[in-house]
């Protein structure tokens, strides 16, 4: 975020908190005592009883597998695409599981997908908001403009959205434009802290220099105590972390085809994945997409069956060509292209195989914020142990000898 917008942002959440206050606090604030005595009610925080307390198996409070049929998809863009124009433009639906609750409503408890059509000619009204998004599109075309920066997009394009940034989509073609959006706003809800500004200010059209301050200044922001690596850091650090910017990314379809086919070389013998994650430098070392999912497109050959594995990070998988099975929870589910699938609750056993067509799949996971949380626990093969990755070593596969 540029440092105007900041600015902009400060000025709006105060004048937010301020409309939000009542008299007396905005009293208070500019130094009168009018109601300085006010008190709240007290309320009291309970004792949860722990001793002699056990935690339920992570297998007992996966959400099961569900999947979002084509015909069900295409039911709902009819009815989104019926509707009379929305006032915002957004003719949307979110794709809930069955056991998800309030707040913070989505496909897997930190994923949120939305189902967005815009008919030719609509465009959807400006918006930005704290989560940030994976956007794929699953028919027709259009343009996304996200930070000022024009994305034309085509079938199964991915592009990024990150926080804060303010974005809408156009339909310039002729034909119904349909996407799925992949966002992080349940585990923002589920916090309380999922900020949506529907009236966002105009993007500065010029960034403005940043503020170097922080390396001029003569304090030692962060230095060592004692010997076993603990640091100790300023105030001044601490509200002026090390700045990564965000761009929208863009990732064509016609371009990644070109070298996800180019994996149909490695031979059955090959114990990886044939994909290509769509990775974000400014993720770095999480390996994401956006800051808490990565995008990852698979051509899986007629005939494959993956390794049984799992993950505590969670998998949604969008067939777009082919069709296949996956066994999840020693569940077998049959699925084909234009299928939607919550396909790896977090750390449930699960593999995926294809019929006698190629299959392409997007699959979204939120690992890059399992590895920031140090949380990523993989196995990769069942017979071994599993590791966390990011911390510890990975996993490694026989590429050198398939290809
Ligand atoms: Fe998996």
């Amino acid at each position: 975020m540029t440092d105007q917008l900041s600015d902009q942002l400060g000025d709006q959440l105060s004048d937010q908190l301020s409309d939000q206050l009542g008299d007396g606090e905005r009293q208070a604030d500019a130094g009168s005592a009018a109601r300085d005595d006010e008190r709240p009610e007290p309320i009291h925080a309970r004792f949860v009883d722990r001793v002699d307390a056990s935690y339920p198996p992570v297998e007992e409070v996966m959400w099961p597998p569900v999947v979002i049929r084509a015909a069900e998809i295409k039911a709902q863009v009819e009815r989104l695409a019926s509707l009379p124009r929305p006032a915002d433009g957004r003719r949307s639906a979110w794709i809930v599981h069955p056991l998800a609750e309030e707040p913070g409503l989505g496909l897997a408890p930190g994923i949120r997908v939305t189902l967005e059509v815009l008919l030719p000619g609509e465009r959807t009204a400006p918006i930005r908001h704290n989560s940030s998004q994976v956007c794929f599109c699953i028919a027709g075309s259009g343009f996304a403009v996200v930070g000022g920066e024009k994305i034309a997009f085509d079938q199964y394009d991915v592009w990024h959205t990150p926080a804060l940034t303010t974005y809408f989509h156009e339909n310039d073609s002729s034909e119904r434009q349909v996407r799925l959006t992949y966002s992080n706003a349940p585990l923002l809800e589920k916090i309380r802290v999922h900020f949506v500004d529907e009236h966002p200010p105009e993007e500065p059209a010029v960034r403005p220099e940043g503020s170097d301050e922080i390396d001029e200044h003569p304090v030692a922001h962060v230095f060592p105590l004692g010997e076993r690596g603990a640091m100790l850091m300023s105030y001044e650090r601490l509200i002026n972390p090390e700045v990564v910017e965000q761009h929208p990314l863009h990732w064509p379809w016609r371009e990644v085809k070109k070298e996800l086919d180019q994996l149909s070389a490695l031979g059955p013998s090959y114990r990886g994945r044939r994909l290509y994650l769509l990775y974000n430098p400014a993720t770095g070392r999480t390996n994401g997409t956006s800051n808490n999912f990565f995008a990852t497109i698979t051509l899986r050959p007629p005939g494959i069956v993956d390794r049984p594995h799992r993950h505590a990070s969670a998998a949604i998988n969008y067939f777009f060509s082919g069709s296949g099975w996956s066994r999840v929870g020693g569940k077998r589910y049959e699925w084909s292209a234009g299928d939607l699938m919550l396909t790896a609750p977090g750390w449930m056993i699960h593999h995926h195989a294809s019929n006698d067509q190629p299959v392409y799949e997007l699959t979204i996971q939120d690992s890059p914020l399992h590895i920031a949380m140090d949380s990523l626990m993989w196995q990769e093969d069942l017979k071994r142990p599993y590791r966390l990755l990011g911390s510890q070593r990975g996993f490694a596969t026989n590429r050198d000898s398939a290809l």
